[in-house]
Formats: structure tokens, C-alpha cells, sequence
């Protein structure tokens, strides 16, 4: 947790922001698995934890705009609590260690909102993504569940956004934990994948590495030798000599802050000629976008520029014909990477992705594509320092994809799909970093580089364990 002050001075900041009303920010709560007692893992909500940084369930935090005030309405444990899972704090100890002073039980809420509607305040609230939270505030506030969404707050969802998307020198550092753990989840990787593995076997590791040093992982991992499905989430493959083990993979740290990197790598160790072309098509885009990423530009120009430097790789390998720029332009390289350059990353993978990933991708400026691929792009907006994105091209050979466009002739004056036909058992390459954005650049985030060159990859699957 960070000192009380770091969370007093958000909330100020937030209110600040705002006109008038009341804000709620609600925590999240332990969530049935298969029968009430046994629940899936409990992970608390992240402008919950931004703003009150306490991480248990059954928690709502509430911040009165026009009255500096904070209060945190959650019920004291009890004595059977206490018998099952231990010695626990008062919630107003709980409150205290986060600069907030005034607390009440849950059930105190229900005035608070409507002490407030009845004097005509506005009561602001986030997108609630849990069923849980959305019949809460559906009772909170008197209305249906399917009245909620048009209720919440653009004003509050604006103001978080541009709040918690410039990350602090504090939070970097928590970052940089995250991605150690990365680092050291995604080395073992490299030294375990061999012929007659499993990728369950990988995957349990890298899931161990995580908890081992922090709260799990950042998202459910792809561990995979087919990685030209992009969210690739069966792990029961054999790895088998001459195809590739796509590993992306991230942690979070103790204090919930997130990192996402992939690699790619041939599952002998050795990666043939073909594999190493389209690898270092790849590097390119990874490395180029690391070269001029900074603030000022927009990330969608910028995904445009990393479609631009795969085109001319593929132009080199006769895959994309004609003028690649213009190839790239044209949409021809979206076959090759149907997905986005890169999101934000923070206290959630896609940072704040529940908030509508257009108002946290996209601004008045940048409008999202409407393009197949360019249209992924989640985070398209203009750089600022302090912005965490990732960096993550790929090359997929979509075996359905190709033959769609080959059928109906897409992009047809671009793409040599014969060539292209070559590449049907190929697979697919992603290299995915994490980038804090800087007024002149960027720096890529983690205390340690992993091996993203084919030579460096190669190294480390000579190591052993
Ligand atoms: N690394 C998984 C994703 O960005 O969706
Ligand atoms: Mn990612």
C-alpha cells in the first residue's frame, strides 16, 4: 500500500476535477466459483484500489465533491469471521491507513444516497461490470438493472481517466516490480520449452512464478504453438519439433500493478531460416516502435508506422507485392496483424478497459478506425508523459483469413497469396514490451531485458534451469 497521503491527494485531485455531487466508487466482492464458500480469486476493483487502496472485498468508497469529504461504508468482521479467516482490523483502522476518517457500515449507504437525490446532488458512479455491483447501485439508486448503464457518469469516467492514465514515479516503481516478475516467468519459459513438453506444464510454472512473487497473473497467459490464434487459451499441446511456443504472459505485483510482455520462440531451440525471416520482420516493428514513441505523437500513427515497416518486410519476402507502403495504407498488412499495436497498462492489463475503451484509447483528436486491424487498435490517442503502453506487433498466418481474402479477392493487388499459401502451418509471432512514455521517447520498463533477438532467444534456451 502506498502512505495515506498518496491516497488523500488522489481523492483531491479527483474532486477537484469534478463540478458538484457526490461520487461512489465501488469495491468488488468475493464471487462464487461453484457454490457460495469456494470463489474464484478475489481480485478488488482498480479505481477502488486507486483511490482507497484497500484490497477486501465488500468495501464502497465514497468521495462528496462539494463537502471534502471521504467515507468508507463496509461492515466490521465478526466473531465467526474472525474464527474462519483470522484476526482482522477495524474498517476504521482500515480507513485510517488510507487517509479516510470517517467510516459506517454498509448498510448506512443507502441513506447517504438518498440524503443526497433528495437535495437534488448528483450521485456519479462508474460503469459497474459485475452483476453484483450493478443490482447494487440498481437498489441504491431505485431503478432497473437495465437503467444503470445510461446512468453513469461521463463526467467522473472522464476525470478518472485522465487521472489514473499519467502514471507517478511511484507507480512506475510498482510497474517494474510487475515486470521483473514478467522477466522471470518468461526466462524459464524460454528454458523449458522443448520438444515432448506439454504447454500446461509452461503455463502451471509461469502461474506459480507469479504467485510466488506477487498477487498472479495480469491475465489468463496464451502458452502456445498455435499462436496465430491471438487469445489462444487451451494449453494441452505437445510441443513438437520445427513449430514455434508463443508465450504472452504477465504478472502483477503485490500492490496490483500489472505487466504484459510476449515472446515467441522455436520450440528446439533453434529457429529454421523461415521462421528467423519472419521473426526479424517482427523485430523491426518492436524496435522501431521504441524508437519514436513519445509524447506528442499519437499511438495510432504510430501503429500505422509499425504496419508500415512490416510491409516492407513482407515486401522483401515476396509476401506483400507492389508498393508496401501504400500496401500497408491500404489495409494489406491487417491480414498478416489483425490486432493492435498496444494498450494502456496499469492497474488493470488494459488499463482501465472497464471505464469504455474508446474514452481511454481515443480522444476528440484521434478517432478509432473503422478499418479491419487499424479498428483493434485500443489505445490510439496522443502520448503523454507518464502513458504506459505496450508495444506489440505480430505476424499471424490465419489460415480462415487467408482464405477469405484470397476468395474475395481483399487487398488482392497487394498480397501474393501463393506465396502467402507457403506459410499455412506457419503459426504466428508476437514480440510485446511495455513502454513508459517519456516528453523525448520512451524507456522500456523492467529492471531486465529479456531476450528479444533471435540470437538472445536462442542463448537463453541453451540455459538451463
Ligand atoms: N497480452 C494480452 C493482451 O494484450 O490482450
Ligand atoms: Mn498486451
Amino acid at each position: 500500500m502506498f502512505s495515506n497521503q498518496t491516497y488523500s491527494l488522489r481523492r483531491k485531485e479527483l474532486r477537484n476535477k469534478m463540478q458538484s455531487g457526490i461520487i461512489i466508487i465501488l469495491g468488488n466482492n468475493e464471487s462464487p466459483a461453484n457454490y457460495p464458500h469456494n470463489t474464484f480469486h478475489f481480485r478488488q476493483d482498480s479505481s477502488f484500489l486507486y483511490y482507497f487502496g484497500l484490497n477486501q472485498p465488500g468495501f464502497v468508497g465514497v468521495i462528496d465533491v462539494d463537502n471534502d469529504q471521504d467515507c468508507i461504508f463496509a461492515d466490521d468482521f465478526t466473531l465467526d469471521d474472525v474464527i474462519w479467516m483470522g484476526k482482522l482490523p477495524s474498517v476504521a483502522q482500515l480507513a485510517e491507513q488510507v487517509g479516510v476518517k470517517i467510516s459506517n457500515p454498509i448498510n448506512e449507504l443507502q441513506n447517504v444516497v438518498d440524503k443526497a437525490a433528495k437535495a437534488g446532488r448528483k450521485i456519479h458512479f462508474l460503469p459497474p461490470y459485475r452483476t453484483d455491483n450493478k443490482i447494487l447501485i440498481a437498489n441504491l439508486l431505485g431503478v432497473k438493472i437495465s437503467q444503470v448503464a445510461e446512468l453513469v457518469s461521463p463526467e467522473l469516467v472522464n476525470a478518472v481517466i485522465e487521472q489514473r492514465e499519467i502514471k507517478s514515479e511511484e507507480e512506475i516503481q510498482q510497474i517494474t516490480l510487475a515486470c521483473n516478475t514478467g522477466y522471470n516467468m518468461h526466462t524459464t519459459a524460454m528454458k523449458m520449452c522443448k520438444p515432448g513438453m506439454v504447454e500446461r506444464e509452461i503455463m502451471g510454472t509461469l502461474e506459480g512464478i507469479s504467485l510466488k512473487e506477487g498477487a498472479g497473473v495480469s491475465f489468463a497467459p496464451i502458452v502456445t504453438i498455435n499462436g496465430q490464434t491471438l487469445h489462444n487459451h487451451f494449453y494441452g499441446n505437445t510441443l513438437t519439433d520445427g513449430r514455434m511456443l508463443l508465450v504472452d504472459a504477465g504478472a502483477e505485483n503485490n500492490m496490483n500493478y500489472c505487466s504484459d510482455f510476449t515472446r515467441t520462440m522455436p520450440v528446439n531451440g533453434k529457429f529454421t531460416t523461415k521462421q528467423k525471416e519472419i521473426y526479424d520482420v517482427v523485430l523491426s516493428a518492436n524496435m522501431l516502435v521504441k524508437k519514436i514513441s513519445k509524447a506528442g505523437l499519437t499511438y495510432q500513427d504510430i501503429h500505422i508506422e509499425s504496419l508500415k515497416e512490416m510491409g516492407r518486410g513482407l515486401h522483401e519476402l515476396g509476401l506483400i507485392k507492389g508498393d508496401p507502403i501504400e500496401a500497408a495504407m491500404n489495409g494489406a498488412v491487417a491480414m498478416f496483424m489483425p490486432h493492435g499495436l498496444g494498450h494502456q497498462m496499469g492497474l488493470d492489463v488494459h488499463d482501465m478497459e472497464d471505464l469504455g475503451e474508446k474514452l481511454v484509447g481515443y480522444d476528440a483528436k484521434t478517432k478509432r478506425s473503422e478499418q479491419f486491424g487499424l479498428g483493434a487498435l485500443r489505445m490510439g490517442k496522443t502520448l503523454r508523459p507518464g502513458h504506459v503502453i505496450t508495444d506489440e506487433p505480430g505476424i499471424y498466418f490465419i489460415p480462415d483469413l487467408i482464405a477469405k481474402w484470397k476468395n474475395e479477392k481483399t487487398c488482392a493487388q497487394f498480397i501474393d497469396f501463393q506465396k502467402v499459401e507457403q506459410y499455412l502451418d506457419f503459426g504466428g509471432i508476437r514480440l510485446e514490451d511495455g513502454l513508459l512514455i517519456t516528453e523525448n521517447g520512451c524507456t522500456v520498463l523492467g529492471d531486465k531485458h529479456i531476450p528479444l533477438t533471435t540470437q538472445e532467444v536462442e542463448n537463453e534456451m541453451a540455459k538451463s534451469l
